[in-house]
């Protein structure tokens, strides 16, 4: 099999090497992919944008390739997988239709009310003046959020009603995110410990993988700006395997069956942001792609086809019984550059990357990097995704940090404290 994953960060580099175990895979494409995909055995790079589609259709043409996987949202609500519909050639991904359920808060409102999906109470505005009175009259805290993507800078979480109003001021009167601030949900703030549930979908069937957690701050203990995700291990205990099911048939499978109706069956990954709460989980947001980092964690336990897994989705015939993965757990710590979320410097040399590996049960996965006369550079904010795997959460994450500390890379920022959270409520349980 020929395959083209589609992106060129720490997602995409876990997939090019999970799908590059499989049997049947003979060459994984990967536009435009980094330093870590360049140097997988199997895997070549191709200089097409994620945003290209043009390109990557002639490209999934001309190298005659059987399966695309796109690793990013942006193509999938760009429309990739609508346009390599029209050639014949399957993708791994919802079309533009589907792809709306993160491209637009609001369309993923009205469908989680249609299917009766547990969420935060909200309501949308296309008007500032009315948001602007909604606020007042339900006071604070309050979440405003921008419809459209906005690359984790559309989403306030407002304690006072001044900080709420201001959001709505900068989003629909001095649009600082552009078109996608012009239509806006503001919503209850709920309280509870996130968790990631992604499910492997066909159109008709979803299959839970096992729980992941991501790590939003930049900052230990949850502090500081929000980033694209810091670390992130799979089980969290708090949505431990007994409860997969239960919370993919709340969560997840009246979506499908929503969206199915719709004459869009969903197909691939489907992945619900959850807010445990006191009342139960509720629903933040749904992504339509494996989420970044919490790719890497889930597919180092990943055991089995992936690739064989993806023909079984785009054909509609997933079974119960199809997923295995192993018992242990596994962490991965994000390496970035000093400044990050901010203003950052790129370019900057890695090495050692070989010394953590050879830790055992410990893989370095690329985020921001490139390959220049066999050394590896720093091309990004967030630069290494180093993941590990270990019997529980605490070997994991002791394994992981030992890795980390192999990696040599000047003005490189960590957190500390990746699965922290969950040894608390493991200590507690
Ligand atoms: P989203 O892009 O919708 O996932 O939102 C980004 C982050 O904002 C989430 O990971 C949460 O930490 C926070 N958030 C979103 N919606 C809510 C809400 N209704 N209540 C509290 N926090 C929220
Ligand atoms: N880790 C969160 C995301 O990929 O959206």
């Amino acid at each position: 099999m020929r395959i083209l994953v589609i992106g060129s960060g720490g997602r995409e580099h876990a997939l090019v090497w999970k799908l590059l175990q499989s049997p049947h895979v003979e060459t994984v494409f990967v536009a435009p992919g980094n330093g870590g995909t360049a140097q997988e055995q199997g895997a070549v790079n191709m200089p097409v944008a994620a945003d290209d589609l043009a390109g990557l259709v002639n490209l999934a043409r001309r190298e005659g390739v059987d399966l695309v996987v796109p690793g990013p949202e942006l193509p999938l609500t760009l429309g990739i997988a609508d346009r390599l519909r029209e050639v014949d050639i399957p993708c791994f991904g919802p079309d533009a239709y589907c792809a709306q359920l993160e491209g637009s808060k609001a369309f993923a409102k009205e469908l989680m009310q249609r299917a009766q999906v547990p969420t935060a109470r909200s309501a949308v505005f296309h008007q500032a003046a009315e948001a602007a009175a909604h606020i007042r009259a339900v006071g604070a805290p309050i979440v405003v959020k921008a419809d459209g993507l906005a690359a984790g800078k559309g989403v306030i979480v407002a304690q006072r009603p001044e900080e709420a109003l201001q959001a709505v001021e900068d989003m629909m009167t001095a649009h600082c995110l552009g078109a996608a601030g012009e239509t806006l949900v503001l919503e209850e703030c709920l309280e509870g410990e996130e968790v990631s549930l992604l499910c492997v979908c066909d159109g008709t069937h979803a299959l839970p993988l096992p729980s992941a957690q991501d790590h939003k701050r930049v900052f230990d203990e949850d502090k500081g700006p929000n980033t694209g995700g810091m670390g992130a291990y799979s089980p969290a205990p708090v949505l431990p395997d007994n409860r997969l099911e239960s919370l993919t048939d709340i969560c997840v499978r009246p979506v499908l069956q929503a969206l199915a109706r719709d004459g869009h069956p969903f197909v691939g990954v489907l992945y619900a942001g959850l807010m445990m709460t006191a009342d139960g989980p509720k629903v933040l947001e749904y992504n339509v792609r494996f989420g970044d980092p919490e790719c890497q964690p889930l597919l180092m336990r990943l055991e089995g086809d992936l690739a064989s897994l993806m023909l079984e989705a785009v054909g509609g015939t997933l079974r119960p019984g199809m997923l295995h993965y192993s018992r242990h757990t596994a962490l991965g710590v994000v390496l970035a550059a000093q400044g990050y979320p901010g203003h950052y410097v790129k370019g900057l040399p890695i090495t050692g990357i070989a010394d953590a590996e050879a830790l055992g049960d410990v893989k370095v996965f690329h985020c921001g990097t490139r390959l220049e006369e066999g050394q590896v550079l720093s091309s990004g904010g967030r630069v290494l995704c180093v993941t590990a795997l270990g019997q529980d959460l605490a070997a994991a994450q002791a394994r992981a940090y030992a890795a980390v500390d192999k990696i040599v890379m000047p003005q490189s920022l960590c957190r500390r404290d990746i699965g922290a959270k969950g040894l608390r409520r493991l200590a507690e349980m």
